[in-house]
């Protein structure tokens, strides 16, 4: 079970080999090199379709939009998959709205989110006719009533609200407490502010609000709180302004299992609790249940993807207690995984290409950056008989891993193979030394 849900549904161990829909780790690092994010697209498509269908089934009429969350990983091969699929996309910046426009996303299935959208990222939203901008700042209103005016259109927004939430999740990652960049406070009174400055906007249509409290998030009372707070602030809208919001967003930030002994939350795990909390809330406000919408992105697709490594040095330290450690290095490391580095992040990682029957040691398993702190997994204990060459492949590495790689030192960023049906086509090329050279401006 638990392997179940650290690895994507495809994945099996045939005769001691890593396969993902019976292609087998050893040919796919032959046929596309390492390291590549390898993505199990059945996963993915259901992955998708479970939380679409769980809302669907959840709120019946009241369903809003799944907007997958576009900076957990994105594509065109992906956006357009969602697009199919029938989910929304969130996107947070402008390069986030190319890659969901390019994959054929509809506009009016976009939600615009961002603390500092530049005009230029507003212009262009509202022109496209995108479903729903975000608000985020007191200066946004002006610059999306301008764009809206200036256009001749009306614009749909939500306001993101902070609800003051210590979401149980690593410092960087959580969102909602009050000392925040990210939306506005309920409890100063800030939100407050923005709907009356909203109000005095005829180019703006207020649609609802919005809350995302964190990312991975086990639990649902969190949600449920969160629920609470937002529809009371929508019911005092209620009394001040005679009508009823539509919408609610409730974001995303559902958990995954990145090691043997977590288990990836499911739709089944928290939407009846989400359900209950809002119905129970708006029985308490006297209001009616507006359209739910939620935005996972990590719960999606950090499953449904492993990475594939290649071993090039081992190499036993000393410690000053006597004790060794092994150090593991693979051929990619911090600038295809910076989660381990930023958040503390762990990682779980097994041989792909065959079993071992030797002890185990404990191990680092580390990159091949000029950096100490380019580890990916800080302890782990492998077969003590890991020898260059051999295939190191880790789960979960989906959400974050390719969409946060960088460049440093002048590392190309690897490839994602999607495979589906025992077949294997590449959806975002290997960077190679050219593509980097290509940016560099000549003056000699
Ligand atoms: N909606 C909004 C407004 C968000 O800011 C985020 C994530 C999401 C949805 C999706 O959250 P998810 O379902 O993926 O947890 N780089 C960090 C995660 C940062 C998340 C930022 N916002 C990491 O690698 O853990």
């Amino acid at each position: 079970m638990s392997r179940a849900s650290m690895w994507s549904k495809n994945v099996d161990f045939v005769g001691g080999e890593l396969t993902l829909s019976g292609l087998p780790a050893s040919q796919l690092a032959r046929e596309f090199g390492t390291p590549t994010f390898f993505l199990d697209e059945d996963a993915f498509r259901s992955r998708a379709l479970a939380w679409r269908d769980g809302l669907r089934a959840e709120f019946g009429d009241s369903a809003g939009h799944v907007f997958y969350a576009s900076k957990s990983f994105s594509c065109t091969a992906v956006a357009h998959w969602i697009e199919e699929l029938g989910l929304g996309i969130d996107v947070s910046t402008g390069g986030e709205f190319a890659v969901a426009i390019a994959g054929g996303v509809s506009p009016s299935r976009i939600q615009v989110h961002g603390n500092n959208k530049s005009q230029s990222e507003i212009d262009r939203a509202v022109s496209a006719g995108v479903n729903t901008i975000v608000i985020d700042s007191l200066y946004e209103i002006d610059r999306v009533a301008s764009a809206a005016q200036s256009q001749g259109k009306r614009q749909s927004v939500l306001i993101r609200l902070t609800p003051g939430i210590e979401a149980h999740t690593h410092e960087s990652i959580s969102t909602a407490h009050e000392d925040v960049k990210f939306g506005f406070s309920i409890a100063s009174g800030a939100a407050w502010s923005a709907v009356e400055k909203i109000a005095m906007h005829p180019e703006l249509e207020l649609r609802g609000v919005h809350c995302h409290i964190g990312s991975q998030i086990f639990g649902t009372e969190a949600f449920e709180i969160a629920a609470d707070r937002l529809l009371a602030f929508m019911a005092r809208y209620r009394d001040t302004y005679g009508n009823e919001l539509p919408e609610l967003d409730l974001g995303g930030g559902y958990g995954i299992a990145y090691l043997p002994t977590e288990i990836t939350v499911e739709p089944s795990d928290v939407l009846p609790a989400i359900g209950s909390a809002v119905r129970a809330a708006c029985a308490k406000y006297k209001l009616n249940v507006p359209a739910i919408s939620i935005e996972p992105g990590r719960n999606i697709v950090g499953p449904t993807m492993f990475t594939l490594y290649e071993v090039g040095t081992v190499k036993d330290v000393v410690l000053e207690d006597g004790s060794v450690r092994r150090y593991v290095s693979v051929d990619g490391g911090m600038s295809d995984n910076a989660r381990t580095a930023l958040y503390d992040a762990e990682y779980f990682a097994c041989l792909a290409q065959r079993t071992s029957t030797a002890i185990t040691s404990l191990s680092r398993i580390v990159g091949k950056h000029c950096e100490t702190g380019d580890i990916i997994i800080r302890d782990i204990q492998l077969p003590s008989d890991v020898v260059p060459g051999d295939l190191i492949a880790t789960p979960a590495t989906g959400a974050y891993g390719r969409s946060m790689a960088s460049n440093y030192n002048h590392v190309p960023r690897p490839p994602v193979v999607a495979v589906i049906d025992g077949k294997a086509r590449v959806i975002v090329r290997r960077e190679t030394e050219a593509d980097l050279l290509a940016l560099d401006v000549a003056k000699m």
